[in-house]
């Protein structure tokens, strides 16, 4: 039986695939392999071509030795780069090369260790503090009860840093594990934000934060009721701890006939601030877990760094949108968008 020529059978390998011939030039591309490395691949010298050190040993084994083997290459790839699991195969007077895009793998294996290092650190922390102090009172401090009740109320607090931390730690691992499955209930979004808003009303004491309410009554929407309250919880809480004490903030909730993006009828709710504002270089990064403009500021407010994190999921999970504006020394509007009815496909 005859063989159909090579690079008919590197076009059934779905991946980029190219084979070198013994004098060292690629000889053949799949369009898989022109596609993302380019045409002018082909005649070129290998040496050439993958500049990198493990790639050139591999395909010399195979050229020369007669040996397969598997290594990395890695490219640059417009400002991010494309990792490659590169499989080397001696095939007759040549070698085949077969490269498998693991950029997406690797980039997962990478978030999911820094998101163990920084829960690691933000738990070690305030168990670092409380492993001090409760030292301080075995020795020192034993018999001093005036320092007693100053280490226990700090020792309280820091208990309660770790509280909230293992809390929102908890509901992101929910809403994440439900993310795919869309809420039933319709609920009255208008009541569940004044509910939320007199919940809020000892945190906006205690900021000298005035809030003020702008809504349309009895607005329905389908969504769970506890997520909902959880992110607008989070809004409110953020532009009144950040929004700067004396300042207003203003909480705005209308119902659009269409939202362009959802391309459907929407409920929308505006979270305004008076503050600072945010550099718009963090605004992209604002919804990673952890991510924080000032640290040491959110820390001391008692934030996690988990907040919007959780909010653009339960956000997500409902199908709907997060919007964040800022302009510094102006202030940020938080706002969200909730498909009402079905959405339209057109
Ligand atoms: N209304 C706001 N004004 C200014 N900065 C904000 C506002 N809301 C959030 N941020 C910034 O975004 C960061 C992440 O918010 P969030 O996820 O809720 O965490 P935190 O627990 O710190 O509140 C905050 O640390 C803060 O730097
Ligand atoms: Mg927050």
């Amino acid at each position: 039986m005859e063989m159909p020529p090579a690079p008919l059978i590197l076009e059934g390998i779905p991946m980029p695939a190219l084979l070198i011939a013994s004098d060292g030039r690629i000889a053949t591309l799949n369009s898989a392999a022109r596609a993302s490395m380019g045409e002018d691949l082909l005649g070129r010298l290998y040496l050439m071509a993958f500049r990198q050190p493990a790639m050139a040993d591999c395909i010399e084994a195979a050229l020369r030795n007669n040996v397969a083997a598997v290594t990395r290459y890695i490219r640059q790839k417009g400002t991010g780069e494309q990792i490659f699991r590169v499989t080397v195969t001696p095939v007759p007077s040549g070698a085949m090369c077969a490269f498998e895009d693991i950029s997406e793998q690797e980039q997962v294996g990478q978030l999911r260790r820094d998101f163990v290092a920084n829960v690691s650190h933000e738990l070690r922390t305030p168990l670092t503090a409380l492993m001090g102090f409760i030292e301080t009172l075995q020795g020192a401090a034993r018999n001093d009860a005036a320092a007693r009740d100053r280490f226990l109320a700090v020792m309280g607090r820091e208990a309660g840093r770790m509280n909230r931390l293992v809390g929102d730690l908890l509901s992101l691992s929910r809403v994440e594990a439900q993310e795919r499955v869309r809420p039933t209930q319709m609920i009255n979004i208008s009541q569940l934000l004044a509910r939320v808003l007199c919940d809020l009303r000892p945190v906006q004491e205690a900021a000298r934060v005035v809030v003020e309410l702008t809504s349309e009554p009895d607005v329905m929407v389908r969504a769970d009721t506890d997520q909902m309250a959880q992110v607008l919880t989070n809004l409110i809480e953020n532009a009144v701890k950040y929004g700067g004490s004396d300042k207003l903030v203003r909480v705005v909730l209308h119902q659009i006939p269409r939202d362009q993006a959802l391309r459907s009828p929407a409920v929308r709710i505006d979270v305004i601030d008076q503050g600072e504002g945010i550099d718009a270089v963090h605004l992209p990064r604002l919804t990673e877990r952890f991510y924080r403009v000032d640290s040491h500021r959110s820390r001391e407010k008692g934030g996690t760094g988990l907040g919007l994190a959780i909010v653009k999921h339960i956000i997500n999970r409902h199908r709907g949108r997060l919007m964040i504006a800022s302009e510094k020394g102006v202030g940020s509007t938080f706002s969200i968008s909730l498909p009402m009815g079905e959405v339209t496909s057109a």
